[in-house]
Protein backbone atom coordinates (compact mmCIF):
# COMPACT_ATOMS: atom_id res chain seq x y z
CA UNK A 1 0.00 0.00 0.00
CA UNK A 2 1.19 3.36 -0.17
CA UNK A 3 1.31 3.46 3.27
CA UNK A 4 3.53 0.18 3.36
CA UNK A 5 3.34 -2.12 6.15
CA UNK A 6 5.70 -4.43 7.50
CA UNK A 7 4.43 -8.39 7.88
CA UNK A 8 3.58 -8.20 11.57
CA UNK A 9 3.72 -11.67 13.38
CA UNK A 10 -0.10 -11.95 14.05
CA UNK A 11 -0.20 -11.75 10.39
CA UNK A 12 2.32 -13.80 9.87
CA UNK A 13 1.16 -16.46 12.25
CA UNK A 14 -1.99 -16.46 10.74
CA UNK A 15 -0.67 -16.98 7.22
CA UNK A 16 1.14 -20.64 8.72
CA UNK A 17 -2.43 -21.25 10.89
CA UNK A 18 -4.06 -21.20 7.45
CA UNK A 19 -1.55 -23.14 5.05
CA UNK A 20 -1.39 -26.03 8.09
CA UNK A 21 -5.36 -25.87 8.11
CA UNK A 22 -5.51 -26.35 4.87
CA UNK A 23 -4.64 -30.07 4.01
CA UNK A 24 -5.89 -31.84 6.56
CA UNK A 25 -9.16 -30.24 5.85
CA UNK A 26 -9.12 -30.72 2.49
CA UNK A 27 -8.49 -35.05 3.34
CA UNK A 28 -11.35 -34.53 5.51
CA UNK A 29 -13.65 -33.10 3.62
CA UNK A 30 -12.23 -36.05 0.06
CA UNK A 31 -14.00 -38.29 2.41
CA UNK A 32 -17.16 -37.09 1.76
CA UNK A 33 -16.64 -35.52 -1.47
CA UNK A 34 -20.34 -34.87 -2.42
CA UNK A 35 -21.24 -33.31 0.90
CA UNK A 36 -22.06 -29.58 1.30
CA UNK A 37 -24.53 -27.30 2.50
CA UNK A 38 -26.28 -23.87 1.36
CA UNK A 39 -24.05 -23.57 -1.18
CA UNK A 40 -25.87 -25.34 -4.28
CA UNK A 41 -28.51 -22.05 -4.75
CA UNK A 42 -26.84 -18.90 -5.76
CA UNK A 43 -28.17 -15.32 -6.07
CA UNK A 44 -28.19 -12.64 -8.41
CA UNK A 45 -27.32 -9.30 -6.90
CA UNK A 46 -27.76 -6.06 -8.90
CA UNK A 47 -25.89 -3.17 -8.63
CA UNK A 48 -26.23 -0.02 -10.34
CA UNK A 49 -23.18 2.65 -10.76
CA UNK A 50 -23.94 5.62 -12.22
CA UNK A 51 -21.30 6.82 -14.70
CA UNK A 52 -21.05 8.33 -18.19
CA UNK A 53 -18.12 6.74 -19.52
CA UNK A 54 -19.22 2.84 -19.01
CA UNK A 55 -23.40 3.62 -19.24
CA UNK A 56 -24.62 0.87 -21.04
CA UNK A 57 -21.80 -1.58 -19.65
CA UNK A 58 -22.42 -4.21 -17.61
CA UNK A 59 -20.20 -6.84 -15.34
CA UNK A 60 -19.89 -9.89 -13.51
CA UNK A 61 -18.27 -9.87 -10.68
CA UNK A 62 -17.50 -13.14 -8.31
CA UNK A 63 -15.42 -13.83 -5.61
CA UNK A 64 -14.08 -16.42 -2.91
CA UNK A 65 -14.48 -19.47 -5.43
CA UNK A 66 -12.19 -22.12 -3.03
CA UNK A 67 -12.36 -24.47 -5.83
CA UNK A 68 -10.50 -27.57 -4.44
CA UNK A 69 -13.00 -29.89 -6.87
CA UNK A 70 -15.05 -28.83 -9.79
CA UNK A 71 -18.68 -29.93 -9.21
CA UNK A 72 -21.65 -29.52 -10.57
CA UNK A 73 -22.74 -26.42 -8.86
CA UNK A 74 -19.73 -24.75 -10.59
CA UNK A 75 -21.35 -25.68 -14.26
CA UNK A 76 -24.56 -23.90 -12.92
CA UNK A 77 -22.76 -20.79 -11.68
CA UNK A 78 -20.94 -20.74 -15.88
CA UNK A 79 -24.47 -21.21 -16.76
CA UNK A 80 -25.95 -18.37 -14.94
CA UNK A 81 -22.95 -15.83 -15.73
CA UNK A 82 -23.31 -16.78 -19.72
CA UNK A 83 -26.93 -15.95 -19.44
CA UNK A 84 -26.05 -12.78 -17.86
CA UNK A 85 -24.38 -11.48 -20.55
CA UNK A 86 -21.14 -9.60 -19.03
CA UNK A 87 -19.08 -7.43 -20.99
CA UNK A 88 -16.08 -8.49 -18.55
CA UNK A 89 -16.12 -10.82 -15.31
CA UNK A 90 -13.94 -9.80 -12.42
CA UNK A 91 -12.95 -12.00 -9.78
CA UNK A 92 -11.39 -11.00 -6.56
CA UNK A 93 -9.15 -14.08 -4.84
CA UNK A 94 -9.42 -17.15 -2.86
CA UNK A 95 -9.52 -19.07 -6.21
CA UNK A 96 -8.82 -22.49 -4.11
CA UNK A 97 -7.68 -23.52 -0.47
CA UNK A 98 -5.06 -26.41 -1.71
CA UNK A 99 -2.89 -27.00 -4.79
CA UNK A 100 -5.04 -30.17 -5.77
CA UNK A 101 -7.24 -27.23 -6.74
CA UNK A 102 -5.42 -25.33 -9.85
CA UNK A 103 -6.36 -27.81 -12.56
CA UNK A 104 -10.21 -27.70 -10.94
CA UNK A 105 -10.15 -23.47 -10.51
CA UNK A 106 -8.58 -23.16 -14.38
CA UNK A 107 -11.61 -25.49 -15.82
CA UNK A 108 -14.13 -23.19 -14.17
CA UNK A 109 -12.00 -20.07 -15.39
CA UNK A 110 -11.34 -21.12 -18.95
CA UNK A 111 -15.35 -21.83 -19.14
CA UNK A 112 -15.85 -17.84 -18.02
CA UNK A 113 -13.34 -16.86 -20.20
CA UNK A 114 -15.91 -18.00 -23.29
CA UNK A 115 -17.99 -15.94 -22.06
CA UNK A 116 -16.41 -12.58 -21.51
CA UNK A 117 -12.78 -11.36 -20.60
CA UNK A 118 -11.96 -12.23 -17.27
CA UNK A 119 -9.36 -9.80 -14.43
CA UNK A 120 -8.66 -11.31 -11.30
CA UNK A 121 -6.28 -10.68 -8.41
CA UNK A 122 -5.71 -13.17 -5.25
CA UNK A 123 -6.60 -13.62 -1.65
CA UNK A 124 -5.22 -14.81 1.39
CA UNK A 125 -6.05 -18.88 1.05
CA UNK A 126 -4.67 -18.69 -2.54
CA UNK A 127 -1.46 -17.32 -0.43
CA UNK A 128 -2.09 -20.05 1.74
CA UNK A 129 -1.92 -22.67 -0.08
CA UNK A 130 1.72 -22.19 -0.92
CA UNK A 131 0.89 -22.26 -4.90
CA UNK A 132 3.26 -19.55 -6.09
CA UNK A 133 2.23 -16.16 -7.50
CA UNK A 134 4.21 -16.66 -10.81
CA UNK A 135 2.59 -20.54 -11.33
CA UNK A 136 -0.81 -18.68 -11.14
CA UNK A 137 0.64 -15.48 -13.71
CA UNK A 138 2.06 -18.95 -16.06
CA UNK A 139 -1.83 -20.29 -15.89
CA UNK A 140 -3.02 -17.24 -16.52
CA UNK A 141 -1.24 -16.34 -19.55
CA UNK A 142 -1.85 -19.48 -20.60
CA UNK A 143 -5.45 -19.67 -20.24
CA UNK A 144 -5.86 -16.10 -21.89
CA UNK A 145 -6.69 -14.23 -18.27
CA UNK A 146 -5.99 -11.46 -17.19
CA UNK A 147 -4.50 -11.69 -13.58
CA UNK A 148 -3.28 -8.55 -12.24
CA UNK A 149 -1.12 -8.49 -8.21
CA UNK A 150 -0.40 -4.61 -7.79
CA UNK A 151 -0.92 -4.48 -11.33
CA UNK A 152 -3.32 -2.54 -13.92
CA UNK A 153 -4.12 -2.51 -17.33
CA UNK A 154 -6.37 -0.02 -19.53
CA UNK A 155 -9.52 -1.11 -21.48
CA UNK A 156 -10.68 0.80 -24.56
CA UNK A 157 -14.34 1.29 -24.41
CA UNK A 158 -16.47 3.06 -27.45
CA UNK A 159 -16.73 5.69 -24.46
CA UNK A 160 -13.97 6.12 -22.88
CA UNK A 161 -11.33 4.33 -20.80
CA UNK A 162 -11.66 1.33 -17.71
CA UNK A 163 -8.36 0.66 -16.03
CA UNK A 164 -8.60 -2.14 -14.27
CA UNK A 165 -6.30 -2.30 -10.81
CA UNK A 166 -5.99 -5.76 -8.89
CA UNK A 167 -3.98 -5.26 -5.29
CA UNK A 168 -2.60 -8.44 -3.57
CA UNK A 169 -4.63 -9.51 -0.75
CA UNK A 170 -4.85 -6.79 2.16
CA UNK A 171 -5.64 -8.49 4.60
CA UNK A 172 -2.16 -9.54 4.80
CA UNK A 173 -1.06 -6.45 3.97
CA UNK A 174 0.36 -7.76 0.49
CA UNK A 175 -1.81 -4.75 -1.13
CA UNK A 176 0.83 -1.87 -3.24
CA UNK A 177 -1.58 1.26 -4.39
CA UNK A 178 1.08 2.52 -5.90
CA UNK A 179 -0.45 0.67 -8.77
CA UNK A 180 -3.30 2.53 -9.17
CA UNK A 181 -3.20 5.44 -11.72
CA UNK A 182 -3.03 9.07 -11.92
CA UNK A 183 -6.70 10.78 -12.65
CA UNK A 184 -7.84 11.33 -16.63
CA UNK A 185 -10.68 12.63 -18.33
CA UNK A 186 -12.84 9.66 -19.90
CA UNK A 187 -11.80 7.59 -17.45
CA UNK A 188 -12.94 5.00 -15.26
CA UNK A 189 -10.90 3.32 -12.65
CA UNK A 190 -11.92 -0.31 -11.10
CA UNK A 191 -9.96 -1.61 -8.21
CA UNK A 192 -10.38 -5.25 -7.74
CA UNK A 193 -8.99 -5.96 -3.77
CA UNK A 194 -9.69 -9.37 -1.93
CA UNK A 195 -10.05 -7.83 1.64
CA UNK A 196 -12.61 -4.90 2.74
CA UNK A 197 -9.87 -3.27 4.50
CA UNK A 198 -9.07 -2.20 1.41
CA UNK A 199 -11.10 1.02 2.12
CA UNK A 200 -8.98 2.04 5.11
CA UNK A 201 -5.47 2.32 2.89
CA UNK A 202 -7.26 4.12 -0.18
CA UNK A 203 -6.35 8.09 0.20
CA UNK A 204 -7.72 11.15 -1.37
CA UNK A 205 -5.52 11.21 -4.02
CA UNK A 206 -6.23 7.85 -5.44
CA UNK A 207 -8.39 8.29 -8.27
CA UNK A 208 -10.62 5.16 -8.01
CA UNK A 209 -14.21 5.24 -9.20
CA UNK A 210 -15.49 2.31 -7.63
CA UNK A 211 -13.95 -1.28 -5.31
CA UNK A 212 -15.02 -4.49 -5.78
CA UNK A 213 -14.17 -7.03 -2.95
CA UNK A 214 -14.71 -10.34 -0.74
CA UNK A 215 -13.46 -12.40 1.83
CA UNK A 216 -16.17 -11.75 4.28
CA UNK A 217 -18.33 -14.68 2.76
CA UNK A 218 -21.35 -12.44 3.98
CA UNK A 219 -20.65 -14.15 7.83
CA UNK A 220 -20.80 -17.83 5.87
CA UNK A 221 -23.08 -18.43 9.13
CA UNK A 222 -25.85 -16.60 9.96
CA UNK A 223 -28.36 -16.94 12.61
CA UNK A 224 -31.04 -14.19 13.11
CA UNK A 225 -30.80 -12.29 16.42
CA UNK A 226 -26.88 -12.85 16.83
CA UNK A 227 -24.64 -10.98 15.51
CA UNK A 228 -21.94 -12.22 12.49
CA UNK A 229 -19.60 -14.07 13.99
CA UNK A 230 -17.56 -15.45 11.44
CA UNK A 231 -15.38 -13.20 9.77
CA UNK A 232 -12.12 -13.16 8.81
CA UNK A 233 -9.03 -10.17 9.59
CA UNK A 234 -8.81 -7.76 7.15
CA UNK A 235 -13.13 -7.42 7.08
CA UNK A 236 -12.86 -4.31 9.51
CA UNK A 237 -16.45 -5.57 10.11
CA UNK A 238 -17.91 -4.93 7.01
CA UNK A 239 -19.87 -8.02 6.13
CA UNK A 240 -21.68 -7.45 2.52
CA UNK A 241 -22.82 -4.72 0.43
CA UNK A 242 -22.09 -1.18 -0.03
CA UNK A 243 -19.56 0.87 1.76
CA UNK A 244 -18.13 4.09 1.72
CA UNK A 245 -14.99 6.15 3.04
CA UNK A 246 -14.32 10.01 1.67
CA UNK A 247 -15.44 10.03 -2.28
CA UNK A 248 -14.55 6.16 -2.31
CA UNK A 249 -17.24 3.34 -2.58
CA UNK A 250 -16.57 -0.29 -1.97
CA UNK A 251 -18.71 -3.11 -2.61
CA UNK A 252 -18.50 -6.51 -0.92
CA UNK A 253 -19.44 -9.25 -2.24
CA UNK A 254 -20.62 -12.40 -0.31
CA UNK A 255 -18.77 -14.86 -2.76
CA UNK A 256 -19.02 -18.20 -3.72
CA UNK A 257 -17.05 -20.60 -1.64
CA UNK A 258 -16.47 -22.06 1.89
CA UNK A 259 -13.67 -21.81 3.90
CA UNK A 260 -12.78 -24.39 6.84
CA UNK A 261 -16.50 -25.83 6.83
CA UNK A 262 -18.12 -26.98 3.69
CA UNK A 263 -21.19 -25.19 4.72
CA UNK A 264 -23.15 -22.07 4.85
CA UNK A 265 -26.40 -20.79 6.78
CA UNK A 266 -28.74 -18.62 6.03
CA UNK A 267 -26.18 -16.63 3.41
CA UNK A 268 -26.33 -17.82 -0.02
CA UNK A 269 -24.22 -17.44 -2.64
CA UNK A 270 -23.60 -14.54 -4.41
CA UNK A 271 -23.18 -13.50 -7.94
CA UNK A 272 -23.24 -9.81 -8.39
CA UNK A 273 -23.69 -7.72 -11.59
CA UNK A 274 -22.67 -4.36 -11.89
CA UNK A 275 -24.62 -2.22 -14.09
CA UNK A 276 -23.51 1.64 -15.47
CA UNK A 277 -25.63 4.07 -16.28
CA UNK A 278 -26.02 7.29 -16.98
CA UNK A 279 -25.32 10.53 -14.46
FE1 LIG B 1 -12.59 -16.62 1.04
Amino acid sequence: MSKRRKVSWPDRMRASIGYCLGHPLYRLFSLIPDWEFGLADHEVTRQAHRHGVLAGCRAVHITDLHIDRYSPRHDRIVQTVGELRPDWIFITGDLLNVPEGVPHVFRFLEQLRTIAPVYMTLGNHDHYSGVPVAQYAELADRHKITLLVNQSTIIETERGELAVVGVDDPSLHRADLRCVPTRANGRFTLLLAHAPNILDYVEAHHAIDLILCGHSHGGQWRVSGIPTFWLPPGCSGRVDGWHESGQHRLYVNRGLGWSFLPFRWNCRPEIAVIEWIGE
